[in-house]
């Protein structure tokens, strides 16, 4: 093991941004307004803020110090980080997920990062200028090869663009930690944090009448930070809360593991972890909930908001609102706001590369050029299905098995490995080892009790969600002996297809899970060679 060079972070600075880069993603101005409109607004903020300081802080903190442990044992993927932490065999095929969950969500993530750079590229030659709201819409469904009559996508610019996106994501990733990641950080960051404090200051200025506004953009501000105290009560409210707290930390990906694991020994975790994650949250609420709602609103009003949440807000609508800043401010407006969301979305999805990278490395003894190939390979082909069944729903089972319910499978998995098999003593020891800040002890239970009987409560929900998220009144139905009415959303009910009647969807989206099996199986298989031919003597 010895044998590899070891790849380090160089600087303090350049790690912190390197961390920033991966959680500040598309999840921050993209998913984050979306979740809280359909939220409620207002009544989203309080369950996420409490499953961020419950939930979101004590999993990075059990993360960076599983991956700077792992790093110790040279493993920079999650099968050996959790092999190492307990006896069973098992621990390494659980382990797969932070590999399989990479791979997925890279291949959809690159997709959509690809979107925003041709968008980018698209606004600053003024492609829509001129363009009517119903135009830009289309605009949109036309690039994404969507046809109202077939079932398949084919949408060459869009392939295109992709590939362009995965080339520049290899290139950077070839390079290595300090001079790939690292570095591509360091310029990337900072530059998307001025376009977002540009594009915030823009959008709460906008008042009534100005640029053919028709609401004060404040007014959107509004919405998002009127606490609605009705809410607290609605588990579909924290559903939806704990699982954008998940995505936009990146954690139960594996990925924070991967970055902790080029930390040395002494290295600081406990305060590295925190910053971290405060950085993220600003980003998410002050920038994120500063940009697209408030502009949407502005020029929509409140009442419309709700039907364009999701995706499209930002791809439909925002040129449209952009095009009443002139011609040369919506060009500018919407190359600043695009190249945003993929700086935002390259530095994430490099994020997910190098687990894959490392695991090859560390395993098969891949050179780092070799594994980047077999990497930009793997995302393209998942890529392929997601591209020509978009509108067939393939890209919404990635998003929904590899990007939604498989972080809260891996963060339950890891947590219960680490605090409680590892065991709390040597994992809170573990955590403080070198720490640059005194956690206060009363974490140490929050770690053992609150955190993973908050994961098994999200989890056990999410499985049974009642229809239209009326808890009462599926419980007044199931003891009328009426039964359990499960949500479409729900995991079971997804399973189970319920609501979808079309026998061509439930075709595809069964293929689809037949292949996320597969992925899951041969990683597994990879797995199982790895530790055949290569660690059999570390145990
Ligand atoms: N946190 C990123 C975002 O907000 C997504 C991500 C998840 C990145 C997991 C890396 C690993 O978009």
């Amino acid at each position: 093991m010895a044998a590899q060079k070891k790849e380090r972070w160089a600087s303090r600075i350049g790690l912190i941004l390197a961390v920033a880069g991966n959680a500040v993603g598309l999840g921050n101005f993209l998913r984050f307004p979306a979740q809280a409109v359909d939220n409620g607004g207002g009544a989203f903020i309080i369950p996420y803020l409490v499953s961020f300081l419950l939930m979101g802080i004590p999993l990075l903190w059990v993360e960076w110090a599983i991956g700077r442990h792992g790093g110790q044992h040279g493993h920079h993927s999650t099968p050996g980080m959790l092999d190492v932490l307990g006896r069973s065999p098992i621990l390494k095929y659980f382990g797969v997920f932070g590999i399989f969950t990479n791979l997925v969500v890279a291949a959809y993530y690159c997709y959509i990062e690809s979107w925003t750079l041709a968008y980018s590229f698209y606004s600053i030659t003024g492609a829509f200028n001129g363009m009517q709201p119903d135009e830009i819409a289309t605009y949109f469904d036309n690039y994404l090869g969507s046809n109202s009559g077939g079932t398949f996508n084919f949408p060459v610019t869009a392939i295109i663009f992709f590939l362009i996106t995965i080339l520049l994501n290899l290139w950077i990733l070839s390079k290595g930690i300090s001079r790939g990641i690292e570095k591509a950080s360091k310029i990337l960051m900072p530059i998307l944090f001025v376009f977002g404090i540009f594009l915030a200051i823009r959008a709460l200025t906008l008042t009534a009448g100005e640029l053919g506004a028709k609401h004060d953009a404040i007014d959107g501000l509004n919405f998002l930070w009127t606490p609605d105290m009705n809410a607290l009560t609605n588990p579909k409210v924290w559903l939806a809360a704990a699982g954008q707290v998940f995505f936009t930390l990146s954690v139960g990906m594996g990925s924070i593991l991967c970055y902790a694991a080029y930390l040395r020994k002494k290295d600081d975790v406990a305060l590295n972890a925190v910053s971290a994650g405060f950085m993220n949250e600003s980003v998410e609420v002050i920038l994120g909930g500063s940009i697209v709602i408030p502009i949407a609103v502005a020029y929509m009003g409140l009442e419309s908001l709700a039907s364009y949440s999701g995706f499209g807000m930002s791809f439909k609508t925002l040129p449209t609102l952009f095009q009443n800043w002139g011609p040369i401010f919506a060009a500018l407006g919407g190359f600043i706001w695009f190249s945003l969301l993929f700086f935002a979305g390259i530095t994430s999805s490099l994020a997910m590369g190098q687990p894959v990278l490392a695991f090859l490395q560390d395993s098969f003894k891949f050179t780092r050029n070799k594994a980047t190939i077999a990497f930009g390979i793997t995302i393209f082909i998942l890529a392929v299905p997601t591209i020509i069944l978009y509108d067939a729903g393939a890209f919404g089972e990635y998003d929904f098995w590899a990007g939604t319910f498989s972080l809260v499978v891996f963060a339950l998995g890891e947590s219960v490995i680490f605090l409680w098999i590892f065991g709390i003593d040597k994992a809170w020891a573990e955590i403080n080892k070198g720490a640059d800040i005194k956690i206060p002890i009363f974490f140490k239970y929050v770690l053992k009790y609150v955190t993973p009987t908050f994961i098994i409560i999200v989890f056990v929900a999410s499985l049974i969600q009642p229809a239209g998220g009326e808890w009462s009144q599926a419980f007044t139905s199931l003891f009328s002996g009426n039964g359990w009415p499960l949500d479409p959303g729900s995991v079971i009910g997804n399973v189970l297809h319920i609501g979808v009647e079309d026998p061509d969807k439930i075709f595809i989206t069964n293929l689809v899970r037949i292949l996320l099996v597969i992925v899951y199986a041969v990683i597994g298989t990879l797995v199982y060679l790895a530790w055949k031919i290569k660690f059999k003597e570390a145990k």
